[in-house]
């Protein structure tokens, strides 16, 4: 008899839920292990201890085992003094990249923001990554960063398009550091 062939990965399997106080060191070390220094792990963190964390919009995606496996955070921003949310930073193991971690964390913390009634999502990332979520250049809703940046990176979407969006300079709460 052929031997049955292992499940290949679902991409669909993924549970998304927001982060809890017994996620906070699983967090750390997704973000660890996704960036090449400590600094985003250092940066969420950062941002949790600050008042721009709002409850709720940081999300974690398990494996089916329980195991956190990614993470993507929405954190409190301005525009011309309005507020906004800043999409960052968002990771997952190498191990489980590219198998729809990110996405499922990221649709999870967009969905979260919108029952929230926020309306303005900024990130600043890879310009081929984003738009899938419906990400667009900043520069199409009059929003930019404070520092050079290439256009295609500073990215904004709005998640109720009926609503009227601020316009100027994102002021980063001050975690971000120097773009703050
Ligand atoms: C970027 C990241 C969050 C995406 O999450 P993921 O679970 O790996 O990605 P998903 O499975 O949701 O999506 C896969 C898609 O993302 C694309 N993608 C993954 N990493 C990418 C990158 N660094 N740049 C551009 N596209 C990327 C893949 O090419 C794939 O595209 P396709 O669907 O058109 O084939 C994750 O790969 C990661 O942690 N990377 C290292 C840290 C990082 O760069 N974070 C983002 C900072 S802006």
């Amino acid at each position: 008899m052929p031997t049955p062939r292992a499940p290949a990965p679902m991409t669909n399997s993924w549970t998304t839920r927001p982060e809890t106080a017994d996620d906070v060191s699983a967090i750390r070390e997704v973000n660890l292990a996704a960036f090449p220094t400590a600094a985003e792990a250092d940066l969420v963190e950062a941002l949790r201890a600050s008042d721009a964390w709002i409850e709720g919009l940081s999300i974690v995606t398990e494996d089916p085992d329980g195991t956190v496996v990614g993470h993507a955070l929405l954190t409190r921003c301005r525009v011309d003094g309005a507020p906004a949310l800043a999409l960052a930073p968002c990771a997952v193991l190498p191990r489980v990249q590219e198998s729809g971690v990110g996405s499922a964390a990221i649709r999870a913390g967009l969905e979260a923001a919108r029952a929230n009634g926020e309306n303005l999502v900024l990130v600043l990332g890879h310009a081929e990554y984003y738009p899938r979520f419906g990400f667009t250049p900043a520069s199409g809703f009059g929003v930019r960063a404070s520092f050079d940046v290439p256009d295609e990176a500073m990215m904004a979407l709005a998640l109720d398009p009926d609503a009227e969006t601020p316009r100027g300079t994102i002021a980063y709460p001050a975690p971000f550091g120097r773009v703050g």
